[in-house]
């Protein structure tokens, strides 16, 4: 692809905004995080509220980002009323008590196959995600499907992929505690609804998430521990994110030592 220089001799906004999105650009995103629901639709409609604008920044200051517990509690509602995975998908199109949602595309679910006994749980969608409304389906995604195919499992057949939030963070920040808070209770619900016999945790996000502690991934992967799922203990283990992998492929070693792993713990199981 040849870029552009610029500032070129005929500068115009359009060459711009092409220079941008030639330099990977795809988000208009300011420095400090606004909390938008913090403004009126009135507001927003009107394009009152400038993202940069002190009253913004002092919103932002004294408004933390995290979540409440009323939200919480409303996220547990709905996901427990939910009796199938189509109901669930519904019940988080109804949730808005995330704020992701509004500046997401779309509503990532899940993707694989809902017949298969295992289940992945990744970070978040990115921009390919946000843009085609599945998981995994960019770079990260094709990595994760070569290291499963690499113990002969494929997403068609053999296991079943969500997300520990459905939202796009903006410019693929990593997601905050309040955001993967609020989005526990539709996860927890996922897993019961979905009753695998194996859970693997994709990346540090869902694996503390789910394991409810801080400890980082490098010291989480490749231990098996239990999932707790109607008195039965289903078996679950964190590895690396494969976009942690394209960045860091020195680690691919010990990812390769999990898949194996997962490999092993299998071939002693029935299928569902
Ligand atoms: N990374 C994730 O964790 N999930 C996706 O769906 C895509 C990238």
């Amino acid at each position: 692809m040849e870029i552009e220089q610029y500032p070129s001799t005929d500068f115009n906004a359009v060459t711009m905004l092409k220079w941008y999105v030639d330099c990977g650009v795809d988000e208009t995103i300011s420095d400090t995080p606004v909390n938008w629901f913090e403004h009126s639709e009135k507001d927003i409609q009107n394009q009152h509220v400038k993202r940069n604008s002190s009253t913004a920044a002092k919103t932002v200051a004294n408004v933390p980002l995290s979540t409440n517990r009323e939200i919480i509690e409303k996220a547990e509602k709905l996901a427990a009323a939910a009796m199938s995975l189509e109901e669930l998908r519904q019940a988080i199109l109804e949730f808005d008590g995330c704020s992701l949602k509004n500046t997401a595309s779309n509503t990532v679910f899940c993707d694989g196959n809902s017949q298969s006994d295992i289940m992945l749980i990744g970070e978040a969608p990115g921009a390919d995600e946000d843009r085609i409304g599945k998981p995994f389906v960019g770079q990260a995604g094709q990595l994760l499907d070569r290291m499963f195919a690499a113990i002969n499992m494929t997403r068609e057949n053999d296991f079943y992929i969500t997300n520990m939030l459905p939202w796009r963070p903006p410019g693929n920040r990593k997601p905050t505690d309040g955001e993967c808070a609020m989005c526990l209770p539709f996860v927890r619900r996922h897993i019961e609804l979905f009753n695998p016999k194996m859970i693997i945790l994709v990346g540090g996000t869902s694996a503390s998430a789910l394991l409810n502690v801080q400890t980082g991934i490098t010291k989480l992967r490749g231990k098996w521990v239990d999932y707790t799922l109607n008195n039965i203990k289903v078996p679950m283990m964190p590895i690396f994110h494969p976009a942690y992998l394209l960045r860091q492929p020195q680690f691919k070693k010990q990812a390769w030592h999990d898949l194996l792993q997962i490999k092993e713990r299998l071939g002693s199981k029935e299928s569902k």
